[in-house]
C-alpha cells in the first residue's frame, strides 16, 4: 500500500490588529498552497497597546476566513518556531508587500532558521493594490477621519469605526 503523503501545516503569524485586505490576500493564497493553514496572532502583554484585544482579533479573523475549512485561527506566545513545532507546522508564511519589508523579515527569517532549522519561512506577495496597505496606516487614516473601505474587509470596518466613533465616508 503506498505511503500517506505527509500533511504540510504552515503557520501564518502575525499581529492582525486589524486584518487588513492585504493579509487576506495572503491567508487565500496560502489556504490553496497548504493542507492546512494556522492563522497565529502574537499574544504580546499587550507591550505595544494593541488597538483590540487578541479575543476580538481572533473573533474578526474568524468571520473573514469561513469560506477556508482548512484555515484555523489561534494565539501564540513566547517563541514562533517553538510554537510552530508545537503544531507540527513546517512551514512559516510571511507577505513582502515591497523592498522595505526585505530587510526584516530576512532577519526574521535566518533567526528562526538558526533556533529551528527544520523550519522553513516561505514569503508571498499580496495583490499589489493591496502593496500599500499596513495595520497601523488604516488606523492611522481612520482615526484622522478617513477612508478605509476597500482596504479591510467590511465587518473590520464596522469594528475600526466603532472604537475610533467615526461614521462611515461618503466623499469616494
Ligand atoms: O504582524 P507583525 O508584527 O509583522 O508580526 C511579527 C511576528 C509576530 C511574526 C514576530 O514578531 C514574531 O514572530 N514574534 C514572536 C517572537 C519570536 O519568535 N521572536 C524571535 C524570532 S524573530
Amino acid at each position: 500500500m503506498a505511503a500517506k503523503p505527509p500533511v504540510v501545516t504552515a503557520i501564518y503569524p502575525g499581529s492582525f490588529d486589524p486584518i487588513t485586505n492585504g493579509h487576506l490576500d495572503l491567508i487565500e493564497r496560502g489556504a490553496k498552497l497548504f493542507d492546512r493553514l494556522i492563522v497565529a496572532i502574537l499574544q504580546n502583554e499587550e507591550k505595544n497597546s494593541p488597538l483590540f484585544s487578541v479575543e476580538e482579533r481572533m473573533e474578526m479573523l474568524r468571520e473573514v476566513v469561513g469560506a477556508y475549512p482548512n484555515v484555523e485561527i489561534d494565539y501564540f506566545h513566547g517563541l514562533l518556531v517553538d510554537y510552530a513545532a508545537a503544531r507540527k507546522a513546517t512551514v512559516l508564511l510571511r507577505g513582502i508587500r515591497a523592498i522595505s519589508d526585505y530587510e526584516k523579515e530576512l532577519q526574521m527569517a535566518l533567526m528562526n532558521r538558526r533556533l529551528r532549522p527544520e523550519i522553513e519561512t516561505l514569503f508571498l506577495m499580496p495583490a499589489e493594490a493591496y502593496s500599500f496597505v499596513s495595520s497601523r496606516l488604516v488606523k492611522e487614516v481612520i482615526g484622522l477621519g478617513g477612508n478605509i473601505a476597500g482596504l479591510v474587509p467590511p465587518s473590520v470596518e464596522i469594528r475600526l469605526r466603532k472604537r475610533f466613533n467615526t461614521a462611515a465616508r461618503v466623499d469616494r
